[in-house]
């Protein structure tokens, strides 16, 4: 009884709290955002993007789920990143976030920048502060995502070619409809589908789940985008066609000058495209590094049982290894390191302040106290970390 009642008071605090703080985002909402409320600096000029202590919360029932909380990373042109974790560790949510596409009102960006470099503008952007007209000019156009399930992108009413069509020419007002027409079915052709003349005439339901998602690609690459986000582009399909996918979009990196934020729980597939790497665990990044770096040298002990917990073709092993224990829960994070109750290098220190993350090289950044003599001190450290 007394437990009940109890609950019941929490969560009219958790409501009145909730209340107050939607209020206060609807108030931000509506001001009149003007140019220079957004318009921003890159830290460096060759990156598409930086994330720089991002904090997205959502505003639940349960109270304040801090799915992303001071993550910081950038992505430089040109370069695919991969973004690995355990489901529930903040990957969606940090590219939800960059697409301004969190569902309100409990979801709100709460702090920090996403700095976008506009090159056909000439500027950069802060994203966490952009109005949404300028930011529906950047979704789909500039930055294109290709989510797990293709029909999340495709209208199931309209042929594939009007779809592709349409996008080609929002960005390509010159053409005639001959030209889009011919257009589309180049793309098509560029990601692997034979008959595309066929396939253009068609509907969704007509293709199989692997030719869909190669349609979404070709609809996000015929916008011609500057960064591409792929959500676990490959996780709804069977594993040959999963390959094939994998297949393509390595293949386009190189034929594209897009920058790629690959988000994965498969290091295998990361492993084979990424040039750089960020590892989240419970809405932080808990190391980072290039792609060299995190594969033959990773730090963490939680990229380490990553590591371990990935199978290896043509090596035969009883049972896979795994991790043992729970990411911790998202509303009641502890004040030291998220890791803890799972590492098997836990010491004395780890009881301390949550670690920060600190640079072993220009590139690899580590946050766990194993590391914290082996610190080079840069600029960029201090950047960097963990707030
Ligand atoms: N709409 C929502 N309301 C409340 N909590 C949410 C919501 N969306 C996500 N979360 C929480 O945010 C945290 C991060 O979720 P996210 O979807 O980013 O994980 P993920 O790393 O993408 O996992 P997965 O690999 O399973 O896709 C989780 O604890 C999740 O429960
Ligand atoms: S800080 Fe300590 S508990 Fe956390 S990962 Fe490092 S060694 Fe393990
Ligand atoms: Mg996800």
């Amino acid at each position: 009884m007394a437990d009940n009642k109890e609950r019941s008071k929490r969560l009219k605090e958790i409501k009145k709290f909730n209340s107050k703080m939607y209020k206060q985002y609807e108030k931000d909402k509506r001001k009149k955002v003007v140019e220079s409320d957004f318009v921003t600096t890159m830290k460096n000029k060759d990156n598409i993007l930086e994330f720089d202590n991002l904090r997205t919360y959502f505003y639940t029932d349960a109270g304040t789920v801090k799915a992303v909380d001071g993550v910081s990373f950038d992505i430089p042109m040109g370069k695919t990143i991969g973004v690995v974790g355990e489901s529930g560790c903040g990957k969606s949510v940090t590219s939800l976030s960059l697409m301004r596409l969190l569902q309100g009102p409990q979801g709100q960006i709460a702090g920090g920048s996403i700095r976008y470099n506009q090159k056909n503008k000439n500027r950069a952007v802060d994203i966490a502060k952009i109005s949404i007209k300028e930011m529906q000019k950047i979704r789909g156009n500039e930055i294109a995502m290709i989510f797990q399930e293709p029909m999340t992108t495709l209208n199931p009413v309209f042929t594939i070619g009007s779809q592709i069509d349409e996008c080609i020419a929002l960005h390509n007002p010159g053409l005639n409809k001959k030209e889009i027409k011919k257009r589309s079915i180049d793309m098509l052709k560029l990601v692997g589908i034979a008959r595309a003349d066929g396939i253009y005439d068609s509907y969704p339901h007509e293709l199989s789940g692997g030719m869909r998602q190669r349609v979404v690609i070709a609809m996000a690459l015929s916008c011609d985008p500057g960064l591409i986000i792929a959500d676990e582009p490959t996780t709804a399909l069977d594993v040959t066609i999963q390959a094939q996918i994998l297949d393509l979009l390595r293949d386009l990196k190189d034929k594209i000058n897009a920058s790629i934020m690959l988000i994965t729980h498969d290091l295998g597939v990361v492993a084979e495209m990424a040039d750089y790497v960020v590892v989240m665990y419970a809405g932080r990044v808990v190391e980072q590094g290039t792609a060299q770096e995190i594969f033959h040298q990773p730090m963490h002990p939680y990229t380490i049982g990553l590591m371990k917990s990935r199978p290896i073709l043509n090596e035969e092993v009883e049972r896979l290894y795994s991790i043992p224990g729970n990411v911790p829960n998202p509303i009641n994070l502890p004040g030291h390191c998220y890791f803890k109750n799972r590492c098997e290098r836990c010491m004395e220190k780890c009881n301390g302040a949550y670690p920060e993350l600190i640079n072993i090289t220009p590139t690899h950044k580590v946050s766990c106290y194993l590391y914290v003599d082996k610190s080079i001190h840069t600029k960029e450290s201090k950047i960097g970390g963990n707030k």
